[in-house]
């Protein structure tokens, strides 16, 4: 795509694996299977077309409602996903971060999400940001107390400094897919400013050409922030 304004931190609300499933007479666990396989075809896209740092929303803080078999094969695939990733780090040079809380997850997932981590940090030309057992408020209420515990003054600059995609900045675009026009708790401070791209397209099916209609939408928008 030429002459077109490339977001420098995107955010993927990767929204409607379980229709796309049941759409086809499968159960919703298909779905995040193709979901899943969908992650990397869209990541190396995204990275390819110059955007800096990609963060995907894989699991929220409140999907645990969802039946067990249900969360077991998302934890699954996500251990499975991270895995991968760690094979491929070296060549790749992405730094991988998974952002959310960690204490409700298993020591196993810990273990390979802690390795995936160690072993990209010094990588530099792409972060990837996992949300996984995310929540935006519960980011901001953990970055609060943490300033409070550090006697440090709260202020939107340490506010941004502490937040889990720091190293990102901003998220310059938030795309969802799966025809719901909503947030759903998903980076509410660091997207402030952000454009929104909402489509129908449901996640297994969101491929290279419909990332670089999101990303030409983007590049079509002006940005004021708050100014005229
Ligand atoms: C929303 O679809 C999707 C999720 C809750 C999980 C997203 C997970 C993946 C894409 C797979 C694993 C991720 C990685 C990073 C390997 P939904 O189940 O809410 O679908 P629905 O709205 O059609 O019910």
């Amino acid at each position: 795509m030429d002459n077109v304004k490339i977001p420098s931190h995107v955010g993927i609300i990767m929204d409607g694996n379980g229709r796309w499933a049941e759409a086809k007479g499968k159960n919703r666990s298909y779905g995040h299977k193709f979901g899943a396989k969908n992650v990397d075809r869209i990541v190396s896209h995204a990275f390819k077309s110059g955007v800096k740092s990609l963060t995907l929303y894989a699991f929220s803080a409140e999907n645990w409602a969802r039946p067990k078999a249900e969360v077991d094969e998302l934890m699954r695939l996500l251990k499975e996903y991270f895995k991968k990733f760690i094979k491929k780090v070296v060549s790749s040079d992405v730094r991988l971060r998974v952002i959310g809380g960690r204490d409700e997850l298993s020591a196993d997932l810990i273990k390979v999400i802690t390795d995936g981590e160690e072993k990209s940090k010094d990588n530099k030309t792409n972060n990837l940001n996992i949300a996984l057992n995310y929540g935006g408020r519960q980011e901001i209420a953990r970055v609060v107390n943490n300033l409070i515990k550090e006697g440090k003054e709260i202020t939107d600059q340490t506010i941004l400094s502490g937040l889990d995609t720091a190293d990102s900045g901003e998220v310059d675009l938030i795309i969802r897919t799966g025809g719901e026009l909503r947030l759903s708790n998903f980076l509410l401070y660091q997207g402030a400013y952000s454009e929104l791209y909402f489509t129908d397209v449901l996640w297994p099916d969101f491929d290279e050409i419909e990332l670089d209609k999101a990303l030409e939408s983007f590049s079509n928008r002006k940005r004021r922030f708050g100014k005229v």
